[in-house]
């Protein structure tokens, strides 16, 4: 990978960007995905296979009382044998109602697939995939939307392996065919939306995704900053549609880079697909022949299979010079084997060589550049690979120019992830490519007959306008069109009731200005509606100011006269410019209506809701899927685990129980494995938990025969760990002792120094209890249970040997494991024990050596304050009118004072110690919580 200049650039940007871009090439056969984010430099998000590109489709079939999902290439032969569940090829009908000629054109192609009209949406497409369940037919959107989704969970699987990253992929650009029409793109948003990506940055034209690729990894030699436009043509022919998009480059001395869109060829319809479909024919025919058949004899089934042969083919034909076809079983139980040549594939596609070509020759037509001004014919698109599309660009342009140097699979998606983080960014740094996008339309309003142009063919995008749509009448029709195609009108009512808030002076009429908008994804709207004051000033021109006049009143009439008095450039005579307009009063905004849309209509929130609903929960459904299949995945390995484990240790479980035991268990084994293989599909959650359970259960009774077998369950065994269970019991009681001695020690130290013993006491065991470190009162309660159990086992062996020998091995075994564990547990019981006794020690301390301090500083503090009483005494015998002075002193005489000490005592020679006192006491009352 060539990292040079610009990559860096970018590298270091990415840094700056907490969250994770997702760049989406969504083509009509494969789609790329590439994921930037901190950590994650550029990367393909790659398929649950390792695969670096997915199948853009998708199966949908019934199972049971669901749906099943599956994504991609692993649909594997699902679509050659049910064709009628398999949706692909989806690209060109987003935003297409269903009497679009792509639309009957796609169904002539994709057998077996059944469309319905979305009646409410002006007859958008909707799939039947032959559910009974109405609820899953499918919109383009949420077919588009479930792939998407899918693309979406395997980069968060991504982000989430890499913990330098964010945990979200909100952020996404999706490429999209420059011509795609405003239905279209809509109808892309609208997938984004319901694919659950909340802030899809934006749309963006194929071509300058490459373009934006290639300048990426291009690097820059000093002669290139030259300041001259350099061209290039991205010639991209994916497997729907072939698009050439001119674009120009400029390096400057001062180091500035720009990247402009100049403009795009295409042939929506000339595509890879297009030379697979003429194999398809090829073989079609000679299949018909060989069996002597009619074309409706052909199956869904056959077709399909028919149609992955002739993909294939041309695969296999761009690299040699014959494709040998053996269709084993395809009809009536017979094979069919046929071979096609590279001649004959490129003979019958010789009528399509004009159509390779002309998409570069129309995105020159309106430039002004020549076809000799551009520098190379930069290919991308899978499609670009066939030898022959190869050879006839390099007629038109000579090999020298054609450019290999993106890579034609994943440059689309790359350039995505890029555009995207200038989307995000939205600064341009120094070394950055500048890029200018490029409207290739012309969008207009009209409001009565006539329509204007608000953005141009050629303007930039992202772009509002503010147009006086002249004065306020009481309802007004905007009509919004695309290249003169009406798609969508806005009808405004009550305007003159609304517009009664807004007082304008007799000079002024209202006037309603409406404000439009192409924004970053191309999509051309009605942004806002005001009505605001005018008053009409003509400045420049005659006839301007005549057509006024006509319509003045007489006050207005002076207005005006005025204002030609002021234009001194009466020679200006640009007349487009009729009417300057002077804001008057604050403008009113109006509420911009629901829109109507003559053709297809796009989903409204409603609807969306309801969409993202259902997609949740067939998104839950999968999970739980998941989910089942693991949980059988465990059911299943713990049926082997308890059989081996049987295998292994038969032997010394023999010596235990009985044949009929084990093989109850081994039963249990193969009744489940067989449950599990044949009877348990309607089977639930729990139903798998329990048999989980019940195998785990039984694995552990089995270890502890396999214990017991191990153990040493004679007179003389039992005795021994009985003598071991009795000495703990006395050491225990020797440790009770001597902290009983401690405790009463201190105690007594306690007392001799009159302070509360048992007030401290209490105070320390709150704060143990508080801290969990209070071990005394479980302890107390195991002692008396594990003293009950050692007495049992005294009872066993003080039996007499026969009557013990009776004892069943398994009760035995019983008693003998109680004892064993509890001796266990006491020995780590007397550990904590000893723990929290020494902790209590402490603590008694220390809270003693701060008790006797404080004690001091009390002592101090009253001496002093008899010194100072003595003192004042002798002053009052002098002056005898300090009586309040005292007073104060004399209220903070308080035992304990929490009030600090040098307020009551400002004597510097003090002050030492009362600081000593506030940290003293800062820290108990800490511990004491
Ligand atoms: C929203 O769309 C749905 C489905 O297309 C349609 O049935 C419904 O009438 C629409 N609702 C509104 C308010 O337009
Ligand atoms: C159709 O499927 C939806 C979603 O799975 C479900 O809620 C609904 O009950 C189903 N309707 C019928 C008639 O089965
Ligand atoms: C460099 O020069 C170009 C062309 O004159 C100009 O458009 C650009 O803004 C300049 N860049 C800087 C950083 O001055
Ligand atoms: C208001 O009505 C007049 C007369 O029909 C028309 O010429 C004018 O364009 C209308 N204004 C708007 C904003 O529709
Ligand atoms: C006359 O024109 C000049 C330059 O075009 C301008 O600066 C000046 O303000 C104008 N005078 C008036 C009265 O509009
Ligand atoms: C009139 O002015 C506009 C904007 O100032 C300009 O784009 C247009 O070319 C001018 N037309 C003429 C005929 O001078």
């Amino acid at each position: 990978m060539k990292l040079v200049l610009f990559c860096l650039c970018l590298v270091t940007t990415a840094s700056y960007v907490a969250a994770a871009i997702l760049g989406l090439d969504y083509g009509q056969q494969y789609t790329k995905a590439v994921l930037l984010a901190p950590g994650i430099n550029f990367e393909m998000v790659l398929t649950d296979e390792g695969k670096r590109k997915d199948l853009s489709g998708i199966s949908l079939r019934a199972d049971k009382n669901d749906i099943e999902r599956v994504y991609g290439s692993q649909t594997g032969s699902l679509c050659t044998r049910f064709p009628q569940s398999c949706i692909l090829d989806i690209k060109p009908l987003l935003g297409k109602s269903i009497d679009d000629p792509t639309a009957k054109a796609y169904l002539t192609t994709h057998h077996g697939v059944k469309f319905v009209a979305d009646e409410t949406r002006n007859n958008a497409i909707k799939f039947d995939l032959g559910f009974d369940n109405q609820t899953y037919v499918f919109t383009v959107e949420e077919v588009l939307a479930m792939g998407l989704n899918e693309i979406k969970s395997r980069a968060l699987d991504d982000l989430e392996a890499n913990p330098a990253a964010a945990t979200i992929a909100e952020d996404v650009v999706i490429a999209v065919p420059p011509y795609a029409n405003q239905a279209t793109r809509q109808a892309y948003l609208d997938a984004l939306h319901l694919a659950d990506f909340s802030n899809p940055l934006g749309l963006v034209d194929e071509g300058s995704t490459v373009a934006v690729n290639y300048l990426s990894n291009r690097k820059l030699e000093k002669a290139d900053y030259n300041d001259a436009k350099e061209y290039h043509i991205v010639y991209d022919m994916g497997a729907g549609s072939t698009k050439a998009t001119l674009f120009s480059f400029s390096a400057f001395k001062n180091g500035s880079l720009v990247l402009e869109l100049e403009g795009i060829g295409y042939d929506e319809e000339f595509g890879g697909k297009l030379l697979s479909n003429s194999i398809y024919a090829v073989i079609l025919e000679k299949f018909l022949i060989h069996f002597n058949l009619e074309e409706a004899d052909v199956t869904p089934k056959i077709a399909a299979r028919i149609a992955e042969t002739a993909e294939k083919a041309k695969i296999i034909l761009s690299a040699n010079s014959e494709y040998h076809a053996s269709l084993e079983s395809i009809y009536d139980d017979r094979d069919f084997k046929t071979s096609i040549t590279r001649g004959e594939f490129e003979e019958i596609n010789s009528d399509l060589m004009g159509r390779i070509t002309e998409p570069i020759l129309s995105s020159l037509k309106d430039s002004g550049v020549t076809l000799d001004n551009v520098k190379s014919i930069i290919l991308n698109g899978g499609s670009t690979r066939v030898p022959f599309i190869q050879k006839h660009l390099s007629t038109l342009v000579g090999e020298d120019r054609i450019s290999k140097s993106v890579n034609t699979d994943e440059s689309c998606a790359l350039g995505s992830a890029l555009k995207g983080l200038k989307l995000k960014t939205s600064f341009e740094k120094p070394g950055e490519i500048k890029v200018i996008e490029k409207n290739y339309n012309n969008y207009e309003y009209s409001i009565n007959d006539e329509s204007i142009v608000v953005f141009a063919k050629g303007s930039g995008i992202n772009e509002k306008s503010r147009v006086n749509l002249g004065k306020l009448n009481d309802t007004v029709a905007i009509n919004l069109y695309e290249n003169g195609f009406l798609f969508k009108s806005y009808n405004v009512e009550d305007l003159l009731s609304k517009a009664k808030k807004l007082s304008c002076n007799s000079k002024e009429t209202k006037e309603i200005v409406a404000t439009f908008k192409l924004d970053n994804s191309k999509l051309f709207d009605l942004n806002k509606l005001e009505i605001e004051c005018v008053s009409h000033e003509d400045k420049k021109g005659f006839l301007g100011n005549f057509l006024k006049k006509q319509v003045a009143t007489e006050e207005e009439e002076e207005d005006i006269v005025e204002s030609v008095d002021e234009s001194n450039n009466s020679s200006s005579t640009n007349k487009t410019e009729k009417v300057v307009t002077k804001r008057a009063k604050k403008p009113i905004t109006i509420v911009v209506p629901k829109a109507t849309y003559p053709h297809i209509k796009p989903l409204n929130r409603t609807a969306k809701e309801r969409l993202s609903a259902k997609l949740s929960y067939l998104n839950a459904r999968d999970e739980q899927k998941i989910q089942m299949d693991q949980l059988r995945n465990v059911l299943e390995a713990k049926c082997y685990d308890l059989r081996n484990f049987v295998d292994d240790k038969e032997t010394a479980l023999l010596e235990e129980v009985s044949d009929d035991v084990i093989s109850e268990h081994t039963k249990f084994v193969s009744e489940t494995i067989e449950w599990l293989e044949f009877d348990s599909d309607d089977a639930s959650v729990k139903d798998i938990e329990d048999k989980i359970k019940d195998l785990s259960d039984r694995k552990s009774k089995l270890e502890d025969i396999i214990l017991m077998s191990e153990t040493d369950l004679s007179i003389s065994g039992i005795k021994k760990l009985y003598e071991d269970g009795s000495k703990i019991v006395m050491t225990i009681q020797s440790h009770m002792l001597e902290f009983g001695s401690q405790i009463s020690e201190i105690r007594q130290k306690y007392e001799n120094a009159s302070f509360d013993f048992d007030k401290e006491n209490n105070r320390i065991k709150l704060h143990l209890l508080s801290k969990g470190e209070d071990k005394m009162m479980s302890f107390d309660r195991n002692l008396a249970e594990y003293k009950k159990d050692v007495t049992t086992v005294g009872d066993l062996i003080d039996l007499p040997e026969e009557e013990f020998n009776k004892i069943p091995r398994s009760e035995l075994y019983e008693y003998q494991n109680k004892l064993a564990k509890g001796i266990i547990e006491m020995l780590a019981d007397i550990l904590s024990i000893e723990t929290s006794h020494n902790e209590r020690i402490k603590m008694f301390n220390t809270k003693y050596d701060q008790l006797l301090k404080r004690r001091e500083i009390k002592e101090l503090r009253k001496k002093l304050k008899e010194e100072q009483a003595a003192a004042k005494e002798a002053k009052e015998v002098v002056e005898g009118d300090e009586e309040e002075e005292g007073g104060i002193i004399e209220e903070d005489d308080e035992e304990f004072s929490s009030v600090p000490v040098e307020t009551a005592t400002p004597s510097s020679e003090t002050e030492p110690e009362p600081e000593v006192e506030e940290k003293a006491d800062g820290d108990i009352e800490h511990d004491e919580l």
